[in-house]
């Protein structure tokens, strides 16, 4: 783990092809994850952030913008939504 790198970044780092269609500028949700572990040991969330997840498939209590978390405890677990707002609408 590096201590600058956000969930997301660990993620793509790992091979786990997050999506991220705003490019982490927080302005989309399709970074969207869903915190499983070490949520309370996460930076906050801003406004913007907030406001979108709002917006976000599938939200929960523990939900995050991957893009937007830094994460500081080794056990942070997440669980990737099914779906993100990109891929319901391509369905429909
Ligand atoms: S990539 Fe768009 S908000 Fe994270």
């Amino acid at each position: 783990m590096n201590p600058n790198e956000t969930i997301l970044d660990a993620c793509l780092r790992n091979g786990i092809n997050l999506e991220h269609a705003c490019e982490k500028a927080c302005a989309c949700t399709t970074c969207h994850v869903i915190v499983k572990e070490g949520f309370d040991s996460l930076n906050e969330a801003s406004d913007d952030e907030e406001d979108l997840l709002d917006k976000a498939w599938g939200l929960e209590s523990n939900s995050r913008l991957s893009c937007q978390v830094y994460p500081v405890d080794e056990m942070t677990v997440i669980e990737i939504p099914k779906y993100t707002i990109n891929q319901v609408s391509e369905l429909t």
